[in-house]
């Protein structure tokens, strides 16, 4: 098969967000405990916190992390996870039926987040709770002021306020499954008046609010009109989550989700739009897509699980190639939307549908999509560029043209190289692509092919066979490039 992708210098999308490689832990089955933090592993520092899982997140180079969930965190106490650690409660989780602990809790995890070098993105509990705990979170975590919440944080340890500068207005409250889900009337009430005292506090910070927990929720689109109609003067953002599966057993139509992660990107920022222009406002929401991946075969686990277990192996979701082709086509769309798509969260980072996988008390290992994760967020930084692709297509269950070249453009000015990402979704042919950089591109020219292939797309990691990792591939330059059937590729183009 043969395609073409063509690019010019100043056919600019927007400069990337670094944020959008972002990632999600969550007190949810061993991402916390057992995950990052296990004290009793030979790595572990002086916090607990494992050393291996914590190199492993340095290579990944996340910029941000979302805590403390996900569903966890509406039913959430923070209270409960500050101070001597013997005295905190242990509690039932009603989100996870599982136990919690607390020996983990915000101040831990903001210390984890500077030895992994990434910020925190910090969620409040909309759910059981409201305004009133959510200031005093955002007191305790960023304030210099002598007071109540500020000094207890001085009494805890932290003489210097956490300076937490991105805030979720709870979770996924569209979905029925929420601990106090909400009409969107009720929802966007509450947000705003979260909103109001949280930036009352810290007028430095940015807030997102709930959107829908995924493309096809009956309320999508209304739910975002009326939360937006109430918090849009309130807000910076409105969030997005995605998780996609081949339970059908229909590769070509699960690889073809991209388009619809796509079409959720565009449809809830025309929507943003529409609450601009009908508040004939300035500002322009952008939006958060702070839970995205591959998640099916441990979906409802929680449902035939033993309760209230510590640290159970809960959605421990095992990915295969094809889902690291799909992870792979699904960076390119958020690279391909970074002008309204400022945030993304691959959930979760670590045991939980998550890259980075732990045994208790033994090894640290690489899943499949780790890599085009990684490759994603070291070298798709600098500025997307629109490409004009030909490439033959099929058609997806919805009827939707899926051309079987995927692919982002991105050029980095500081490194001076321009970093094309590509998917062939074909499941039998190679394809030869001729690309054409031109217009402020001339003499630049192919420097290095980084390959993840493999003939079985259900080939999976395991903790003692690392079957899918990347190869470097022979460059031959003045040549079209040719990318093997499901492949995914990295393809650096330097002066
Ligand atoms: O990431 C797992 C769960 O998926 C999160 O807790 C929730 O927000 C979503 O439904």
């Amino acid at each position: 098969m043969k395609a073409k992708l063509t690019v010019n210098k100043n056919s600019i999308i927007d400069k990337i967000d670094r944020r959008i490689y972002g990632s999600f832990i969550e007190h949810l089955g061993r991402a916390v405990y057992n995950g990052i933090y296990e004290p009793t592993h030979e790595t572990a520092d002086d916090m607990g916190f494992r050393k291996d899982v914590l190199y492993m997140i340095k290579e990944l180079n996340v910029p941000i992390v979302r805590y403390p969930g996900g569903n966890f965190v509406s039913g959430y106490n923070w209270e409960d996870g500050i101070g001597e650690k013997s005295r905190r409660p242990q509690k039932l989780d009603l989100a996870w039926f599982t136990v919690d602990t607390n020996q983990v809790g915000v101040d831990e995890f903001q210390e984890w987040a500077r030895r992994a070098n990434t910020d925190v993105m910090m969620a409040v509990n909309l759910g059981t709770r409201g305004p009133d705990e959510a200031r005093n979170l955002i007191e305790y975590c960023n304030s210099e002021t002598n007071t109540y919440y500020a000094n207890l944080r001085r009494q805890n340890g932290f003489e210097k306020p956490f300076g937490f500068k991105l805030w979720c207005l709870g979770n996924e409250m569209d979905g029925w499954w929420q601990i106090c889900h909400k009409t969107a009337e009720e929802y966007g009430r509450v947000a705003t008046e979260t909103a109001k005292v949280l930036k009352w506090t810290d007028p430095s910070i940015e807030l997102v609010a709930c959107g829908s927990s995924s493309h096809d929720m009956p309320t999508f689109g209304e739910w975002e009109r009326t939360v937006l109609d109430h918090t849009y003067d309130y807000v910076d953002y409105v969030s997005l989550h995605c998780y996609y599966g081949n339970n059908e057993k229909d590769t070509p139509n699960f690889l073809a989700r991209a388009e619809d992660m796509d079409r959720f990107i565009k449809e809830t920022a025309a929507i943003c739009d529409e609450i601009k222009a009908k508040k004939n406002s300035d500002k322009t929401v952008n939006l958060s897509f702070d839970e995205w991946n591959v998640w099916y075969r441990t979906k409802d686990e929680e449902k035939a699980m033993e309760k209230w277990q510590y640290a159970p192996h809960l959605l421990e979701e095992k990915f295969n190639f094809e889902d690291a082709l799909l992870v792979g086509c699904m960076l390119n769309t958020l690279q391909n939307n970074c002008d309204r798509v400022k945030i993304g969260c691959l959930a979760q980072l670590v045991n939980v549908i998550a890259p980075i996988m732990t045994e208790n008390g033994g090894k640290a290992w690489k899943q499949t999509i780790f890599y085009p994760y990684m490759y994603a967020s070291v070298y798709g930084n600098g500025s997307t560029l629109k490409a004009q692709i030909e490439s033959n297509s099929y058609k997806s269950k919805e009827g939707w043209d899926v051309p079987y070249l995927h692919t982002s453009v991105i050029y980095n000015e500081e490194k001076d190289e321009v970093v094309v990402f590509a998917v062939n979704r074909s499941l039998t042919e190679d394809m030869d692509v001729a690309i054409s950089l031109g217009g402020g591109f001339e003499g630049y020219s192919l420097n290095e092919h980084i390959e993840l292939y493999t003939d079985d797309i259900n080939t999976e990691n395991t903790a003692d066979n690392e079957a899918i990792k990347p190869i470097k591939r022979q460059v031959e330059k003045g040549k079209d490039v040719s990318l093997k059937k499901h492949s995914w590729n990295m393809l650096i183009y330097k002066k």
